[in-house]
């Protein structure tokens, strides 16, 4: 079916993803026609690459707003966000920390950088077969072993874990390690007492925020976030980096949507929507539990992120039965339990319709629960700047064990690999592997 089909045809769906809005334009601003405000840099507008007008004033409110030295609109999702912040911190072979359970882009960003990485593994949830927090000792003795110019981590993860990254700051500042936290989950965080605070104002030198995930903004909407004690970097260096990745025809509208977005999550309006957002949330998990129904929790957890599960039926059982019957989606699902977004957008109409489904789950009390097995600690042989556009042939998976992958194993979301290109092929990796795998030479 064309794309222009697909998005005439009305989704008859109740979708608990990114991004939250709901379909709905949630800011006072009317953007269905993107044609009435799509221009370029003409005369009396501004240029996202060297701001000096509306978008500078724009981009200095975020900062006064975040708490920042600098906040920087993206038009091209925190992706761009992430390779811009790796470019204006890593140099060529500087040596780059950077946790497993980090997204996709951040590979990427080690190509674009030639940054050299070494892995470290967050902590695990075996009951939910999740990723958790950093564990700042284990943090600290890394970094006493090695000299590292970047830790790169993401709090909080798509379940809504948040690391200590007050501490976690001190400890990369003593090491003199930036800290460049991927805070795209975590957009609402500076506009609710009750969400955890904010990694710019727990100290990270750097953070990026999806907008558009669960904050009402529009797709490919986000913001690099940039401390006011950042060391030995200024922001020209960060802005000659966005500079580097970001389009030369950025759209207005999507520039006025992150204005937008800002001013609403900063009024009263925005506030009372998170906060009675987080109540329906309190209510709606209070009663759900009655029914059998568990959430993950922990401290510091973001409450509108609702991973849960239900004793005699899988995670990804759950998630067939809720979409097969009652035509809701999860984010993502895994073994032991289903995820389900909130943010601004999500109405209490919305949660009454997953509460009301979830109570009928239907479970088989003789159900052996499953385990999720983590990935082991990579093994990498080729450094990923090395990775690309390498002589690669194909072999029988059986002959494939300690080759060198040319591929990526990636489930999305989360995006986070399991295997990437230039890691040995590990026993575990097997079970994800095509017949054929493509292996460098
Ligand atoms: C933790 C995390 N970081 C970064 C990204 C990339 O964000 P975007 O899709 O805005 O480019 C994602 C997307 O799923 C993500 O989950």
């Amino acid at each position: 079916m064309s794309i222009i089909k697909l998005l005439s045809k009305k989704l008859e769906r109740t979708i608990f993803t990114t991004p939250t809005h709901n379909q709905k334009a949630v800011f006072s601003q009317n953007y269905d026609c993107f044609y009435k405000n799509d221009f370029s840099e003409i005369e009396g507008y501004d240029n996202l690459s060297d701001p000096k007008n509306s978008i500078l004033m724009a981009q200095g409110k975020a900062a006064d707003i975040l708490n920042t030295k600098n906040t920087y609109f993206i038009t091209q999702g925190t992706t761009t966000a992430i390779h811009a912040a790796m470019k204006a911190l890593i140099n060529p072979a500087d040596k780059v920390l950077v946790a497993r359970n980090c997204h996709k882009s951040v590979f990427s960003g080690l190509i674009l950088t030639a940054g050299y990485v070494d892995w470290f593994m967050p902590e695990t949830n075996k009951e939910w077969g999740i990723y958790t927090k950093i564990d700042p000792k284990k943090l600290e003795s890394t970094l006493q072993l090695n000299s590292y110019k970047v830790f790169i981590m993401t709090s909080p993860t798509y379940e809504g874990v948040n690391s200590d990254i007050k501490k976690i700051s001190e400890i990369c500042k003593r090491y003199n390690t930036y800290l460049i936290v991927d805070e795209a989950h975590g957009a609402l965080y500076n506009f609710s007492d009750i969400l955890p605070q904010t990694a710019i104002n727990q100290g990270a030198d750097v953070s990026v925020n999806s907008l558009h995930k669960t904050a009402g903004a529009l797709n490919q909407t986000a913001l690099l976030n940039i401390n006011k004690d950042i060391r030995n970097i200024d922001s020209l260096t960060f802005q000659k980096a966005i500079n580097l990745f970001q389009t030369t025809s950025p759209s207005y509208p999507l520039l006025a949507n992150i204005e937008a977005c800002l001013n609403y999550l900063n009024s009263k309006n925005g506030y009372d929507e998170i906060q009675n957002l987080l109540l329906e949330i309190d209510k709606f998990k209070n009663e759900l539990r009655r029914f059998g129904v568990e959430f993950f929790e922990d401290d510091f957890h973001d409450p509108t992120k609702l991973f849960l599960k239900k004793d005699g039926i899988s995670g990804f059982d759950l998630s067939d039965f809720m979409f097969d019957d009652y035509k809701i989606e999860d984010e993502l699902n895994n073994a032991i339990g289903c995820l389900y977004l909130c943010g601004i957008g999500t109405t209490k109409q919305k949660l009454e319709k997953l509460k009301n489904a979830l109570k009928k789950v239907q479970t088989n009390p003789s159900f052996e629960p499953l385990s999720v097995d983590f990935q082991p600690f990579p093994l990498v042989k080729i450094q990923p700047v090395d990775t690309f556009n390498r002589n690669y042939i194909f072999i029988n998976k059986q002959d494939s064990l300690l080759k060198i992958s040319n591929k990526m194993i990636l489930p999305y979301p989360p995006g986070i690999g399991l295997l990437y290109p230039g890691e040995a092929i590990q026993k575990w990796h097997l079970d994800y592997l095509n017949n054929d795998v493509e292996v460098i030479v």
